[in-house]
């Protein structure tokens, strides 16, 4: 079960960031400049807050077939009448029901790019809610999403690990889990998941100071991970970041096969 977000700060934050190109991070810009984005591109954006994503891909790749998927029913609102100006939709719910949302919108179930910054990770079932993001990307498509990784922690739950939904106004009480995945958890979860190739762009960073989780550091990861009908056993996996994950996830897929 979804926390279902509600906290007036979340929409006033978003309606006023993250919605031009420039102000997406420079590993997210490197990220999607990878996933080969043109004006056809049909991209699902999953947890997409006030559509600030759909605005930035229609300014830099000429995308106009973006719909996105928000929980937060006031910023889902507001998103819808954003993107709206370029064709695109805004749709209010849980990714757990994408399938039936996107059903009664009268909208495809598939998508060549389904992407989720900051947002799967939202929820303490993190790897349930990727899954369901995973079935809506077609077969050749791929899996943008943002995910925070440790060596050997894992840390999934609101008691463990959380923010405030709201750190920029000095936090309410309204708190996300703060996610953070273990790369032995990760690599296995990809592998069962299915995907044909993973791409990974990734860097050390500390953990935001409004966070209250037990690591003192962890990678900032973009992890593209693409589908195709064959399933082959051998993952691909190219690692774009610090040398240990490079090492780590070299040995771990070594021992797998
Ligand atoms: C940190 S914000 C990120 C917003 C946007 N993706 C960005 O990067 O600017 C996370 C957003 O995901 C939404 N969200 C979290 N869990 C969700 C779910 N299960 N289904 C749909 N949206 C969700 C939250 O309500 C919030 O607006």
């Amino acid at each position: 079960m979804n926390i279902h977000y509600a906290s007036p700060g979340l929409p006033e934050f978003y309606s006023n960031h993250r919605s031009a190109w420039e102000d997406f991070y420079v590993s997210e810009r490197t990220a999607f400049e990878a996933s080969g984005l043109g004006p056809e591109t049909s991209i699902l954006d999953v947890g997409c807050a006030c559509g600030g994503l759909g605005t930035a891909l229609n300014e830099r790749f000429g995308c106009t077939n973006y719909v996105g998927l928000e929980i937060h029913e006031g910023a889902a609102a507001i998103g819808a009448l954003a993107v709206a100006s370029f064709g695109g939709r805004v749709l209010s719910g849980d990714i757990l029901e994408g399938s039936q949302i996107l059903k009664f919108a009268g909208l495809p179930q598939e998508y060549d790019l389904v992407v989720s910054l900051s947002a799967l990770d939202w929820n303490a079932d993190v790897r349930d809610n990727i899954l369901q993001a995973w079935r809506h990307v077609a077969i050749g498509g791929a899996l943008l999403m943002s995910l925070r990784l440790h060596p050997n922690s894992c840390h999934l739950d609101l008691e463990e690990s959380r923010q405030s939904t709201t750190p920029h106004n000095g936090g309410g009480d309204e708190f996300a889990p703060y996610v953070i995945m273990s790369v032995p958890a990760a690599v296995e979860f990809a592998t069962r998941m299915g995907a044909a190739s993973v791409r990974v762009f990734g860097h050390w960073g500390a953990p935001s100071a409004t966070a209250q989780t037990p690591v003192d550091r962890c990678i900032f990861a973009l992890a593209i991970l693409t589908k195709t009908t064959v399933v082959d056993p051998e993952i691909q996996f190219l690692i774009d970041g610090p040398g240990e994950l490079v090492e780590q996830v070299k040995s771990l897929n070594a021992r797998r096969s």
